[in-house]
C-alpha cells in the first residue's frame, strides 16, 4: 500500500484549480442508465470511486469510454440486471443504479453495498421510496431483488432523513414513471442539483431542486446529453483548510464560493482571512486560531465530509473546541492518528472535544478512510518533523493527486509507492 511521507512547517503559497465533483459524478453516471445512446460528462477526476462505478455499469452491459476528462457513458444495450458483486461491495453509491434499473428494466439485483467505515449506513429511505413508486423489493442473502410490472408509479415521499443518495435515487426512478412524484424533505445539496440538471438536459420535468420540496412529472423517454459537471467542494474545502492550517495563503479557482458558505463562516470565526467571488477564493492562515464549535448537518449546514479536517485544524486553536458529528455516528476514525501526533482529542459520544496545542508533531499513522485520510494528511503538514501516512489508496477514492496540488503550493510531501 502507497504511504505519504510528509515534511511539516512550510507554509502552503500559490494557486490551484478544484477537479470535478466525485459526489456529483458518482449518481451522473447512474443517470447515464436512464439515457438510450452516448451520454457525456465533462471535468470528470480520476478516482478509484470513479473507476469502480465504471466497472459496476460495465457489468451491466454499459459501454463507458474515457477521454481524458471526458467520461461516455452508452446504456443502448443494458443487457443485465444484475449489478456485478466485487465493485458494488467496495462502493457505497452503487446503490444508486437501483431506480434507473427500475425504471428502464423494470428488474435489478443489487448486493447490499460497501463504502467508508464511518458507522451505519442504511439504505432502507432508498427502498421504502421505491416501494412507493410501485417496486417490489425484497432482501435476501445481503441482496436487494426489486421489480415492477410495467411503469413505476409517482408517488408522494417523505424522507424522514434528507438523504442525498436516497433523493438522488428516487429522482432518476421518478423520472421515468408515470404520473408525478413528490418527495418532501429531499436533500438540497450542489450534488442533487446537479443530477437534476443533467436530467432536465436530457428532458426530465424536474421543479424545487435545491430546496426540500422536490417534483417530478415522469416522462416516456429521456434524450442523451453532454453535461459538465459541478466543481468538488469538498476537495475545495480540503485545500482551504490546508492552507490555513500551515498558516500559508493560497487561492482557489473554478469553484463555487457559494457551496462553501457554512466553511467559510466558521473559518472566518476561526480567524482566517477569506475573499470569495462566484469561481474564486483566496484564504489566509493567521498565527493565532480561534477555538470554534461546528455541528455538522444535511446541506447547506456544515459538510460532515469536512469534519475530520476542521477537526484537525481545531487541535492547534489556542482553546477547546467542541464538533459534534450528527450525520455519521462513527465518524472519528481520524482521532486515534491526530492524538498520536500529540493533540489533545476526545470523543464523547457524538462530539469531539480538542484542546489546543502549541504543535502537532509527526508519526506513522494510517488513513483510515478518504475523509479521515485527508485530515490526517493536514494534520501532518502543519507538524513539526515527519508524518508518514500508510494506506493512501482510501484517498486516492475522493482525492486525484492531493499530494501533486499539495507540492504544487509548497508543502513537502511525496508518495512511496510499497
Ligand atoms: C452522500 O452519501 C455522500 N456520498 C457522502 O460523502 C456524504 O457524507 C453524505 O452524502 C452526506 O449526507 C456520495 O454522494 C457518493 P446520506 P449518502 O444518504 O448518500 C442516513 C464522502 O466522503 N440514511 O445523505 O450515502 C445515513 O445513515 C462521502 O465523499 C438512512 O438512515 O449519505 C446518514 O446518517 C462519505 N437511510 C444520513 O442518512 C437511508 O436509506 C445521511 O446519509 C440512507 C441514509
Amino acid at each position: 500500500m502507497d504511504k505519504f511521507v510528509i515534511e511539516g512547517g512550510f507554509p502552503l503559497k500559490g494557486k490551484i484549480k478544484v477537479n470535478g465533483a466525485k459526489n456529483a459524478t458518482l449518481p451522473l453516471m447512474a443517470a447515464g442508465l436512464l439515457t438510450e445512446g452516448i451520454s457525456r460528462l465533462e471535468n470528470v477526476p480520476y478516482l478509484t470511486d470513479i473507476l469502480t462505478m465504471t466497472q459496476v455499469l460495465e457489468g451491466l452491459g454499459v459501454k463507458v469510454r474515457r477521454k481524458n476528462r471526458t467520461l461516455e457513458i452508452d446504456s443502448t444495450h443494458l443487457f443485465y440486471y444484475e449489478a456485478p458483486y466485487e465493485p458494488v461491495k467496495l462502493l457505497r453509491a452503487s446503490i444508486l443504479i437501483l431506480g434507473p434499473l427500475l425504471a428502464r428494466r423494470g428488474h435489478a439485483r443489487v448486493c447490499l453495498p460497501g463504502g467508508c467505515d464511518i458507522g451505519r449506513r442504511p439504505v432502507d429511505l432508498h427502498i421504502k421510496g421505491l416501494r412507493q413508486l410501485g417496486a417490489k423489493i425484497e432482501v435476501n442473502n445481503g441482496y436487494i431483488e426489486a421489480s415492477v410490472k410495467g411503469s413505476l408509479q409517482g408517488s408522494s415521499i417523505y424522507l424522514n432523513v434528507p438523504s442525498v443518495g436516497a433523493t438522488e435515487n428516487l429522482m432518476l426512478a421518478a423520472s421515468l414513471a408515470k404520473g408525478a412524484t413528490l418527495i418532501r424533505n429531499a436533500s438540497s445539496s450542489p450534488e442533487v442539483v446537479d443530477v437534476a440538471n443533467f436530467l432536465k438536459h436530457a428532458g426530465a420535468k424536474i421543479e424545487g431542486e435545491g430546496t426540500n420540496l422536490i417534483k417530478i412529472e415522469g416522462v416516456r423517454q429521456l434524450n442523451c446529453v453532454h453535461h459538465r459537471t459541478i466543481p468538488d467542494r469538498i476537495e475545495a474545502g480540503t485545500l482551504i483548510i490546508a492552507a490555513i492550517i500551515t498558516k500559508g495563503e493560497i487561492s482557489l479557482e473554478e469553484i463555487c464560493s457559494s457551496h462553501l458558505t457554512s466553511l467559510f463562516v466558521k473559518l472566518r470565526q476561526m480567524g482566517a482571512e477569506i475573499e470569495a467571488v462566484d469561481r474564486w477564493v483566496r484564504v489566509k492562515g493567521g498565527d493565532l486560531l480561534k477555538p470554534i464549535r461546528v455541528k455538522t448537518l444535511p446541506y447547506p449546514g456544515f459538510s460532515t465530509d469536512l469534519q475530520p479536517q476542521i477537526t484537525a485544524l481545531a487541535c492547534l486553536a489556542r482553546g477547546t473546541s467542541l464538533i459534534r458529528e450528527t450525520i455519521f455516528q462513527g465518524r472519528f476514525t481520524h482521532v486515534r492518528g491526530l492524538r498520536k501526533m500529540g493533540a489533545r482529542i476526545e470523543v464523547d459520544k457524538s462530539q469531539v472535544r480538542t484542546k489546543g496545542v502549541g504543535c502537532l508533531k509527526g508519526a506513522v499513522v494510517r488513513t483510515p478512510d478518504i475523509r479521515g485520510g485527508a485530515a490526517l494528511t493536514l494534520a501532518g503538514l502543519a507538524a513539526e518533523g515527519t508524518t508518514e501516512i500508510d494506506g493512501v489508496h482510501h484517498l486516492d477514492r475522493g482525492y486525484e493527486g492531493l499530494e501533486e496540488k499539495l507540492s504544487k503550493l509548497g508543502a513537502k510531501i511525496t508518495r512511496v509507492e510499497d
